[in-house]
């Protein structure tokens, strides 16, 4: 039935036979599944126009909703299940997370234009007879979105997160910070959006572009935004993981608050929110006082993404330049103080403090895999970038992973070699490519990938300076990216990547379609998705833009 991604078992009527919903079908929702029953009739219900109205005593309904924590010990607290038959479908699922995917597989069966947000005129829905029984294989499955490079206004997160769902994947990783933009607002701190939140110009291009965008960026979430992020995407059973980038990526908040910087070796008070693309220098100076500043914001951050929704907080770690704490006399004395090896000890000292600091307050930290540098903090989990070696590491030393090696899953990288790839960066990474990623490497022991909580692919921004940019690198990907990290493939060689361009052929493209996603065609970029002249970064040593 080309669902996107494939379920563990699906089982469909060989004669053909369907379901046929009436004008206005009846549903019937069992204790706990409330949630689900709204949303189904609130998205449901705008693309087929039912209001779908609960079966009374004695009636009937045509679409029944139950929970079935048996099925969750059997598969998983995430499983669900679907059966229809002649007297319409029923949905169990073991928790109300399964419930919800199960909805978007009943979604999918409906037809694409169940994806969209008011009823086509004269319309009929059904569904097959058949059986579903399904579960995922990893309980963290992730879109990392940079909004600090270019800010992706509110309304696109929110559709972020229903592009999210209809893909059954649950962790949304937002890139808070760096030095580009600061984009949540500080209550205590009210200069990093004052002042950080916008630049006056970009660059448009990757740095050997000689080009530039005059006009100025910015933007930023209120905490009311933020709280309505949150909400939006928890009652969608996707968690939102915050990023505050330390101690690198910080130069919108050094120009906020000069103090932040290493002043002994640069005048940070002449630094301006960056314009420009790359490893940026100006760091945070390894103070008590800069310490105490990010204890302040994380403060706020903690109440704005409350430990239910998710115990995570990332914390960058990634690309901190040690050129200014080597210079500079404050770092050095703090290395002798602190008794840590060298600046690297001192990024650790960094990072062990916010670890210590968030477990002391029932959370945990994630950070980039340069947090494994200078000796792991105790409770810290890595989001292993830089290929799988960091994640390896980590998982070896008993410590949880999320997979992302940007060799396998970084979307701003190009996904074909064609010269009117818009804006070429890094590797050619096809939808084969990514739907032949595997999250797990071979050589990781049984009790080691145990500590794979799962996979996240990661969308940076330098160079897409919009939503519809966005959408064209994380689509198609993103649906192979879902498969891999949901169904139960078999080893990368071996997947049938012709069966999944099958499904995107039959249904899914038309789903993308209907949701009004700008995805790359399978021909290529349509001439509005190009960019020509505007020169990128195609990786050293891969071929060039033939
Ligand atoms: C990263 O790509 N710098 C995490």
């Amino acid at each position: 039935m080309d669902l996107i991604p494939a379920p563990q078992v699906a089982v469909f009527d060989e004669g053909g036979r369907r379901y046929a919903f009436g004008p206005e079908p009846l549903l019937g929702a069992g204790p706990g599944t409330e949630g689900v029953a709204r949303l189904l009739r609130r998205e449901l219900g705008a693309a087929t126009g039912w209001s779908l109205p609960a079966a009374g005593p004695g009636a009937a309904a045509d679409v029944r909703l139950r929970l079935d924590p048996e099925c969750g010990e059997r598969m998983g607290h995430e499983s669900y299940g679907i059966t229809v038959d002649g007297t319409g479908v029923e949905l169990a699922g073991a928790s109300p997370a399964g419930l919800f995917w199960g909805l978007q597989t009943l979604r999918q069966l409906l037809g694409p234009d169940a994806y969209r947000k008011a009823p086509l005129p004269g319309r009929a829905w059904s569904l097959p007879h058949g059986r579903i029984a399904d579960s995922p294989r990893f309980g963290w499955r992730g879109l990392m979105l940079d909004v600090a490079r270019h800010f992706l206004p509110k309304d696109g997160v929110l559709r972020y997160i229903d592009l999210l769902a209809a893909h059954k994947l649950n962790v949304l990783h937002l890139h808070l910070t760096d030095d580009q933009g600061w984009r949540v607002e500080i209550k205590r701190h009210p200069r990093l959006t004052g002042v950080g939140a916008w630049r006056a110009r970009s660059r448009r291009g990757h740095r050997a572009s000689p080009l530039w965008n005059e006009t100025p960026h910015g933007g930023y979430y209120t905490q009311d935004d933020i709280r309505e992020i949150v909400a939006y995407a928890a009652e969608r059973h996707v968690r939102v993981v915050p990023e505050i980038d330390v101690p690198g990526h910080s130069q919108a908040a050094i120009a906020a608050y000069p103090e932040l910087g290493n002043t002994d070796v640069v005048d940070t008070s002449a630094l301006e929110v960056w314009d420009d693309w790359g490893i940026n220098e100006n760091v945070l100076a390894p103070t008590e006082a800069v310490v105490r500043f990010y204890e302040g914001v994380f403060e706020e951050l903690l109440e704005l993404f409350p430990a239910e929704v998710s115990p995570f907080v990332h914390v960058g770690g990634d690309e901190c330049p040690k050129e200014q704490w080597k210079a500079s006399a404050v770092a050095q004395e703090r290395i002798r103080e602190l008794g840590v090896d060298g600046e690297d000890g001192l990024q650790s000292w960094f990072i062990r403090h916010f670890d210590t600091w968030l477990a002391e307050r029932g959370r945990r930290l994630i950070g980039w895999d340069e947090i494994l540098e200078g000796g792991l903090a105790p409770g810290a989990a890595v989001s292993s970038w830089r290929g799988y070696a960091g994640g390896i590491a980590a998982a070896e030393a008993g410590h949880d992973v999320v997979m992302c090696p940007e060799q396998q899953v970084y979307l701003d990288h190009r996904q074909a070699g064609g010269a009117e790839e818009p804006v070429p960066i890094g590797y050619v990474r096809s939808l084969e490519d990514v739907y032949r990623f595997e999250p797990i490497p071979p050589k990781l022991s049984a009790e080691a990938a145990a500590h794979v909580l799962g996979a996240q692919a990661n969308m940076w921004t330098e160079v897409t300076e919009d939503q519809a940019r966005v959408d064209y690198q994380v689509f198609p990907r993103l649906a192979a990216f879902a498969e891999v990290v949901w169904s139960r493939l078999p080893e990368p060689e071996e997947r049938d990547f012709a069966w999944f361009e099958g499904r995107m052929a039959a249904a899914h493209y038309g789903r993308l379609d209907a949701l009004g996603v700008g995805y790359r065609p399978p021909g290529g970029p349509l001439p509005w998705q190009r960019r020509p002249g505007v020169l990128g970064r195609p990786a050293e040593g891969a071929p060039p833009n033939v």
